[in-house]
């Protein structure tokens, strides 16, 4: 985006300012983030939705403090709604509705940190067990919660290497064992769909190779692939009722929401039996203490909206323009490569121009486009003409 100078003066001054003044330069941005919207290929975040009536969202503040699940002395929450997107996700994703807990976090990436917690909290010497293509928070997490770290290499396709994590439990507890230690456990997470290439990792092979380190917490770090796997025909498993013992979802990707969020969900019984919050006049299981009630509200509508059938529908749009894309950008010889079922295609990487032009995501000599609903086979067609012209 360029710079903020056609956006008029945004400095924060003594005098207030005018409603004009603050809704101009919001208006002058909203245009131009419409305008780039066709362009977004490279991003797994879905941009086709118009949330614009929820305004009225705006004029109160909607705090979620605590756990959903009750009321809080304040009462100025989307809960109700907060509650409803969580019995969904756990329906979704095989979780016991009468025995899961979960709230509406700020992003994926909160998930994942609650996620590794919890292990933590269980697995209190447990190390922890990423793949190399494990998303970059998952790194965070582990110095956030001061956990060792164990990287595990990957098969071909960018899938955890089952064989690789069963050695690396073993070696640990082999070493654990001549000292005389009691088994550490392992905390493993599952990329369900990697950043890059959209490749699951095989959760219940995962949970298996991990048992020679003793007792096992699986995270499943669904963020954009776990809505895909519950609408795949090949059903990869992902939840709670597949292996999981915690799951987390990004709210703002496929689902598509005007702010950033997620879902994290574990069984009741791997949270703490002492909660916080008190002064609150509820529970508090979660990260934090204030949360975003308009971020459960708006998923809660764009939920609603779709239904159960419109999340599937997406998602078997987003798979046909996934294979078109392939399809186009082997005829344009960007050495195309998709993975069964995912969404997103890698490439070749193009020059700079053309990848700032369709704001692409690069690892290396690739790049990749993401086929989420918004993305369509005209703006396709257009990156190859693009790539076609670059490359002569
Ligand atoms: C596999 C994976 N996990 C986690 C995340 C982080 O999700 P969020 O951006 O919602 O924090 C991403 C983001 O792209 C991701 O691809």
């Amino acid at each position: 985006m360029s710079e903020a100078s056609d956006l008029g003066d945004l400095t924060i001054g003594e005098d207030p300012g005018t409603g004009e003044q603050t809704a101009a330069p919001v208006r002058a941005l909203v245009t131009r983030m419409h305008r780039q919207k066709p362009y977004e290929l490279g991003f797994p975040t879905n941009l086709a939705f118009d949330l614009s009536d929820a305004g009225i969202l705006l004029s109160t503040l909607t705090n979620n403090a605590g756990d959903p699940a009750h009321s809080d002395t304040a009462d100025i929450s989307t809960k109700p709604m907060e509650r409803a997107v969580i019995a969904w996700f756990t329906e979704l994703a095989g979780g016991d509705p009468d025995g899961t807990y979960g709230y509406v976090t700020g992003s994926g990436s909160e998930g994942i940190l609650f996620g590794l917690h919890t292990g933590r909290r269980r697995l209190p010497r447990a190390p922890l067990y990423a793949s190399a293509e494990a998303h970059y928070s998952v790194r965070k997490a582990a110095g956030l919660l001061r956990m060792e770290l164990v990287e595990v290499a990957c098969r071909a396709d960018g899938g955890m290497d089952p064989d690789a994590l069963y050695a690396a439990c073993r070696t640990r507890r082999r070493r654990d064992a001549l000292t005389g230690r009691r088994p550490r456990g392992a905390v493993v997470v599952a990329t369900v769909g990697t950043t890059m290439r959209g490749a699951v990792d095989d959760l219940p092979a995962l949970r298996a190779a991990s048992a020679p380190a003793g007792p096992v917490h699986v995270h499943s770090d669904a963020a954009l692939g776990g809505l895909l796997a519950a609408f795949s025909p090949a059903r990869p498993a992902w939840g709670l009722g597949q292996g999981a013992d915690s799951l987390s979802v990004s709210g703002h990707k496929l689902v598509g929401c005007p702010v950033p969020c997620g879902v994290v969900l574990t069984p009741d019984r791997y949270v703490s039996p002492v909660p916080v919050g008190a002064y609150l006049g509820t529970d508090d299981h979660t990260l934090g203490c204030s949360r975003s009630g308009l971020a459960a509200a708006l998923l809660w509508m764009r939920l609603r909206r779709l239904g159960t059938s419109g999340v599937r529908d997406l998602v078997h749009r987003c798979r046909r323009t996934a294979v078109y894309a392939r399809t186009a950008l082997e005829r344009a010889g960007a050495r195309p490569e998709r993975l069964p079922e995912a969404i997103a295609v890698t490439f070749d990487r193009p020059p700079r121009d053309v990848v700032d032009r369709w704001h692409l995501a690069t690892q290396g000599d690739r790049a990749h486009l993401v086929a989420m609903p918004h993305v369509t086979p005209e703006a396709v067609d257009a990156l190859c003409r693009d790539l076609t012209a670059a490359s002569r």
